[in-house]
């Protein structure tokens, strides 16, 4: 894994936006993983301006969310769909049928999620995913205790994400309890990934997944058995990791490593 950190959360969304950007360009046609949650507003705003400023074109990429929630309607105003449009695609020229996202409402959630996966492979796989990373460690919906092999499912959530995402809604009550979310396993097929943090509440978590064993309770450890994650971190999401100094020395060096290592 390499880890990026940054000195606040304006720097980790220029810096996450400019890597997804680069991925754009080079391959117009890219596969792209898509968040949501309140860490990648920011990535969201700095894509839309580089779309705006510079003309980065989304016309052939094709996106795929990595969760929703169930029972919740495409249009309603806390479905992550509502958010991915109103935090990005409404901005930028994305093709609305190049845009999957799993359908909260759907009658058949198991048939909607093999049918979401086929999708992915059809589409050829995920290029670059996109991650934040929750205050229990999971990645998309991937709740403690997730298997690393999951596949696109329903998921019941946990208390504490329950509780977590309780601020986007009315009162605690109103918050889903299921969600359909991609698996750990749909996950690390992604070629490439790219978590992003921010804040001290996430400071324990992030040392837990970026330095801690590997564990199915830490669902974001998956990440250490990818071949090309990159963590993107604000000083207080960093706080609690032992390591800075390389990473640091990592982050500075670039030009040497990719002599030594072609990437
Ligand atoms: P957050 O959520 O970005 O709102 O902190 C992250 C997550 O739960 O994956």
């Amino acid at each position: 894994m390499e880890i990026i950190i940054t000195d606040n959360y304006a720097e980790m969304s220029k810096v996450s936006a400019q890597i997804i950007s680069h991925e754009i360009q080079k391959r117009h046609d890219l596969v792209l993983g898509l968040a949501t949650g309140d860490t990648p507003v920011g990535t969201y705003k700095e894509l839309v301006k580089i779309h705006q400023k510079e003309g980065l074109d989304f016309s052939k990429v094709k996106s795929f969310n990595l969760d929703e929630y169930v029972g919740l309607a495409p249009l309603h105003k806390n479905s992550y769909n509502y958010f991915m449009w109103e935090n990005l695609f409404k901005h930028i020229n994305i093709n609305p049928e190049n845009v999957y996202i799993p359908q909260g409402n759907t009658d058949d959630p198991e048939e909607f999620c093999l049918w979401y996966e086929e999708q992915i492979k059809k589409a050829g796989g995920i290029n670059l995913q996109v991650l934040g990373i929750g205050g229990d460690g999971h990645i998309a919906f991937n709740e403690p205790g997730s298997s690393f092999a999951s596949r696109t499912r329903v998921k019941a959530l946990v208390k504490q994400t329950i509780d977590d995402n309780a601020r986007f809604f009315d009162n605690v009550e109103d918050v889903p309890r299921f969600a359909i979310t991609m698996g750990v396993g749909t996950i690390l097929e992604a070629r490439k990934i790219l978590l992003i943090a921010s804040g001290e509440k996430k400071a324990e978590v992030c040392a837990q997944f970026i330095e801690g064993p590997v564990t199915s309770q830490i669902t974001a450890t998956a990440l250490q058995l990818h071949n090309y994650a990159t963590v993107i971190l604000d000083k207080g999401a960093a706080s609690k990791l032992t390591r800075t100094e390389y990473y640091n020395w990592v982050r500075d060096n670039k030009q040497l490593i990719q002599k030594q290592v072609g990437r």
